[in-house]
């Protein structure tokens, strides 16, 4: 049974190839043993080169599906993805790497529930671990690895994020990552972060002896920012994960790192995510600049996508926040390492003012403490810088985000926009006649 592919999808190869990028591809194959092969066989045939080729048990139908990435620059690509598709089981075309030209722009979600559509498009499966990664000897945390990361593979928008047993030696773990950082957070931490780490205490079952869950979490989030959390089954691309914050949506890691090493860990885990990034979106200043971040993200061309991801590294990961004269810091990636928290605030590294537009060009290591660090003045200033610089980023439209449909508004219309005017315009009234009555 082969399946058909859709006009549109037809249309986004043809752009893509057009633009001479390349194409990813998702298919199943009938005959289980040799499947891999056999798709292989018919890419050289044509002889196109596969920049990526990764296999994984699909959730969709019984078996095996590949996930490869072709350069259009070689061979007959045309022809391959024909005959693929016509042996295939199951065939989806995933591409969004076309460049942009005129008449072209990424596709982007939405609707809340479009980030459904691309959850699964990881670039790599969580439980895949690098030969220097501390567990990748270890057979029963790569098991682990994999129970998380299908927990996410098969989630949908909507539906609650199931509640994980954590065993005694994740829960220990946990508890000498807490309790160490804990004890810098007071003199470290920016306030936000200082001021939500008792609510989470309360509400959300944060102790050393208990990893909270995430959907407990994600409901107090939502209580108080209207911030959510979706479990994430491996590494999205920028650009995905970015969207997912136009949405007030944080795709968030459910596992923790290796237990061998409690004060190091090569990717996010539920540590990074919980102890670091949750406390500050409670926070509704640092919740509304995250989410302008996402917005400026939709429908951007991937240079402006690199420039976010970077403004993202150097203040949601990494930034530091002056309060009272000092120093503190907010971002995640400080927040959940005991080392980096004290060098940040050490003499160490080299501090500069956080501007958008040289932020997102600044270059930075990732596996070693930052030797540059960007100051921003308060959230408030930070998220209009950014509101600044999204108007910079070449777009045919404005995007608003709807919190009753939780959706996209494009405003590349009059009538859109004079829509928008008469709902602000109500607002204003309301606002005027609250005032006139102190
Ligand atoms: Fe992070």
């Amino acid at each position: 049974m082969a399946n058909h592919i859709s006009e549109k999808e037809e249309q986004e190869k043809k752009k893509s190839m057009a633009a001479g990028a390349s194409i990813s591809i998702i298919f199943s194959l009938e005959n289980e043993v040799g499947a891999l092969a056999e798709g292989l066989r018919i890419f050289t045939k044509y002889k196109c080169n596969l920049v990526h080729i990764e296999s994984r048990s699909s959730m969709r139908l019984p078996g095996y599906e590949f996930m490869v990435e072709i350069d259009t620059k070689s061979g007959d690509v045309d022809s391959a993805l024909n005959e693929i598709r016509k042996n295939a089981t199951y065939f989806q075309i995933i591409t969004r790497d076309y460049k942009d030209t005129a008449d072209t722009l990424p596709w982007f979600p939405v609707n809340i529930k479009d980030l459904d559509k691309f959850a699964n498009q990881i670039l790599s499966y969580g439980s895949e671990l690098d030969s220097d990664h501390p567990g990748f000897t270890d057979q029963v945390y790569r098991a682990r690895r994999k129970e998380f990361a299908d927990i996410a593979f098969n989630y949908k928008h909507g539906t609650p994020i199931p509640t994980v047993e954590y065993t005694d030696v994740e829960k220990k773990t946990w508890g000498t990552v807490y309790n160490k950082l804990k004890s810098l957070y007071k003199t470290h931490a920016c306030y936000e972060h200082n001021h939500v780490f008792p609510l989470l205490e309360e509400n959300c079952g944060y102790s050393p002896d208990n990893i909270p869950q995430l959907q407990t979490v994600s409901d107090f989030l939502k209580s108080v920012t209207g911030f959510t959390l979706r479990p994430v089954a491996g590494l999205l691309s920028s650009r995905d994960f970015l969207a997912g914050l136009a949405f007030r949506v944080f795709h968030s890691t459910q596992y923790i790192r290796h237990h061998t090493k409690p004060n190091y860990t090569p990717e996010p885990d539920v540590c990074h995510e919980l102890l670091g990034h949750v406390p500050l979106f409670a926070d509704p200043a640092f919740a509304q600049f995250s989410q302008e971040i996402g917005l400026a993200s939709l429908g951007a061309s991937d240079e402006y996508i690199q420039k976010l991801a970077t403004c993202y590294w150097f203040t949601v990961e990494f930034g530091i926040c002056r309060q009272n004269g000092e120093l503190k810091a907010y971002g995640a990636g400080l927040l959940s390492s005991f080392g980096e928290l004290e060098w940040c605030l050490s003499d160490g590294p080299e501090l500069r003012a956080f501007e958008p537009a040289k932020t997102g060009v600044t270059e930075y290591p990732i596996t070693q403490h930052q030797p540059l660090y960007f100051v921003t003045e308060s959230f408030e200033d930070a998220k209009q810088k950014m509101i600044d610089f999204a108007a910079t980023i070449p777009r045919p439209f404005g995007v608003r985000y709807d919190p009753y449909t939780q959706s996209i508004q494009l405003l590349d219309s009059k009538y859109q926009i004079q829509k928008l005017i008469t709902n602000i315009n109500c607002e204003i009234r309301t606002l005027i006649d609250a005032f006139s009555k102190f």
